[in-house]
């Protein structure tokens, strides 16, 4: 037993644990070392309105929540926003004390150095060079590590939540605990906690190019939805503009390298293979309106021109490009590509689920002790469409206000009451009776679907396709894996396929266009589809 679980190693679990620390023992567990998380490859930035004499001098918290709402298409929820963005200054404070150190700004050495990414209407985005989220990572792992209280398990991967629900009762829906595999042994252990942190990132591998590492595969929202938990907005798939276009590469990955949005807000441009800036005949902020927009934009120019991919011009920075963007610049000319002499061939790939896993400003979810924190959770900051370098800034807040709540609800010492003994996780001893290849195929098939038809531009024909193919893999997964001995792979692609379900669902729902969502079928922004698309499992 430990006084809280949290599940997941990144900014929202981490800040979690350190802040937890002073009240009880915790336990963070992570499926595989602490530093595999979307947080450790964030590049542009956290944002943040500092205090006057430190931040621009014309830009406010006021102007940081338009721009919010403005990205998230009319369906933030303005007090998230609000609360949010207001505790902006708070959590560089917190993230300094930790360890983390923003760049300073050259003339000023009192003063940090503000970047800028779309959608923002002034420089508000702190950061380390292009590696931000590594220097943040370390500095809260390091932290951690060296709080006696927190006890840190690397390849340990939740397979389900256990809820007193699940286990039959229909009159007090709470958590217990999770199953958990110890990936280096295969044992399957019980964890039990009457509070549990869900930190576990988002599920930009349900497509086949994304900007994601390998672990967001959506199990937190997967394990929520199994246990009843309420599910918000997914349809809302945030695509990243500008990722490497490398038709030289042979694997996925190397499309899918990013090239932040920060180099655009020191002057890059986007540019079609005339030179022509096609996002201004769309946008009158070019290629620094929100993400959304220039995703379609470029999505609209390739297939108006038939080209493979647009270009990012980074001529206007000059040799500022690689100093400023040292790892970008390092890893372009790893690929064979220098930014100096040529502009970067890009493309859009699937970056960040607006949507989640349903709570309120204090990180509840719709089961008692169960908290969801980070890119996981639905808090409405992000709407329709997140603002760049806004996701770093809500997980830290977030498990602030998550661990303020839990201590007013059910502090570590207060008595709570006995759940009904926990069944030990049964699994079969057997392998899959399938060959394991075919576990590879079928992870294959539903990311190449879901590129393929739920993608920038959606369409009710392709949905649906989507939704067939998807019932015979859901199927698969129940009939040849589900049952036998749990790897991570067939756990993995049992959330990948719970998660796409999710979201082809939730567009399915969505008969309008708006932020990430964009069909055909219905093109405008509809009045009364001013409302989060909620999903519960029954
Ligand atoms: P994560 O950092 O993803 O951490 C999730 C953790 O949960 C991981 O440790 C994972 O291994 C673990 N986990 C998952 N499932 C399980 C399981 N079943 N059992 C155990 N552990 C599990 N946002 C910004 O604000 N600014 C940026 O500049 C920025 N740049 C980005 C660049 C890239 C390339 C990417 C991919 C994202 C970027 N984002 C950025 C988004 C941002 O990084 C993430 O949204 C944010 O870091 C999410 O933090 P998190 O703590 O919620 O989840
Ligand atoms: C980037 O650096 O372009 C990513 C920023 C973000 O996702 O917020």
């Amino acid at each position: 037993m430990t006084d809280f679980l949290v599940i997941g190693s990144g900014i929202a679990g981490l800040s979690f644990a350190i802040k937890a620390a002073k009240f009880g023992t915790v336990t963070v567990i992570t499926k595989g070392n602490l530093l595999e998380s979307n947080t450790a490859w964030a590049q542009g930035g956290i944002s943040a309105v500092l205090p006057e004499g430190l931040r621009d001098p014309d830009d406010d918290c006021a102007k940081h929540i338009a721009d919010t709402l403005d990205a998230g298409a009319g369906l933030c929820h303005e007090d998230a926003v609000r609360i949010i963005v207001g505790e902006g200054a708070e959590t560089i404070l917190e993230l300094v004390t930790w360890g983390t150190e923003f760049d300073r700004d050259e003339h000023d050495e009192e003063r940090y150095s503000l970047g800028k990414e779309g959608g923002h209407s002034e420089r508000r985005i702190l950061h380390a060079k292009d590696t931000t989220g590594r220097e943040i990572a370390t500095s809260l792992i390091e932290t951690a590590k060296e709080h006696p209280n927190i006890t840190l398990l690397e390849g340990h991967y939740a397979i389900d939540l256990i809820t007193t629900g699940k286990l039959g009762s229909v009159t007090d829906d709470r958590i217990l605990g999770a199953y958990v595999l110890e990936t280096a042994t295969g044992e399957v252990k019980t964890m039990e906690s009457p509070r549990v942190i869900l930190a576990t990132g988002g599920c930009g591998k349900t497509y086949l190019y994304t900007t994601n590492p390998d672990s967001a595969t959506g199990d937190g929202l997967a394990m929520s939805w199994r246990v009843g938990a309420s599910i918000a907005n997914m349809e809302f798939i945030q695509f990243h503009p500008t990722c490497f276009y490398n038709p030289a590469a042979t694997g996925p990955e190397a499309r899918s390298f990013l090239v932040s949005e920060a180099v655009r807000g020191e002057g890059a441009v986007l540019v079609n293979d005339e030179g022509h800036e096609f996002v201004n005949d769309h946008d009158p902020r070019g290629s620094l309106a929100p993400r959304d927009i220039v995703a379609r934009a470029i999505d609209t120019e390739i297939k108006r021109t038939g080209a493979s991919c647009v270009f990012l011009d980074v001529s206007p920075l000059g040799e500022h490009f690689a100093e400023r963007f040292p790892f970008i610049h390092e890893t372009l000319l790893s690929f064979g590509h220098n930014a100096l002499e040529k502009p970067i061939p890009v493309v859009p790939a699937a970056h960040y689920q607006c949507g989640g896993v349903v709570t309120d400003l204090q990180g509840k979810t719709t089961i008692r002790g169960l908290y969801a924190v980070g890119e996981v959770a639905c808090t409405g900051l992000h709407g329709a469409n997140r603002l760049a370098s806004n996701s770093l800034l809500e997980g830290n807040v977030m498990a602030r206000r998550a661990l303020a709540e839990i201590m007013r609800l059910y502090p570590p010492g207060k008595e709570v009451p006995p759940g009904p003994e926990i069944p030990e996780w049964e699994s079969g001893n057997a392998a899959p009776p399938d060959e394991l290849v075919n576990i590879y195929h079928a992870w294959d098939e539903l990311r190449r679907t879901m590129q393929d038809y739920v993608s920038i531009v959606r369409t009710d024909n392709r949905l649906r396709r989507a939704a067939y193919r998807l019932k015979n893999l859901r199927r698969e997964v129940k009939e040849f894996y589900w049952g036998h001995t749990v790897t991570p792979d067939i756990l993995e692609l049992r959330n990948l396929v719970a998660t796409a379900s999710i979201i082809i669902d939730s567009a399915l729902l969505r008969k309008e266009s708006r932020g990430s969502h964009h069909t055909l079928d219905y093109p405008e922004k509809e009045e009364r589809f001013d409302q989060d698309t909620v999903l519960r499992r029954f």
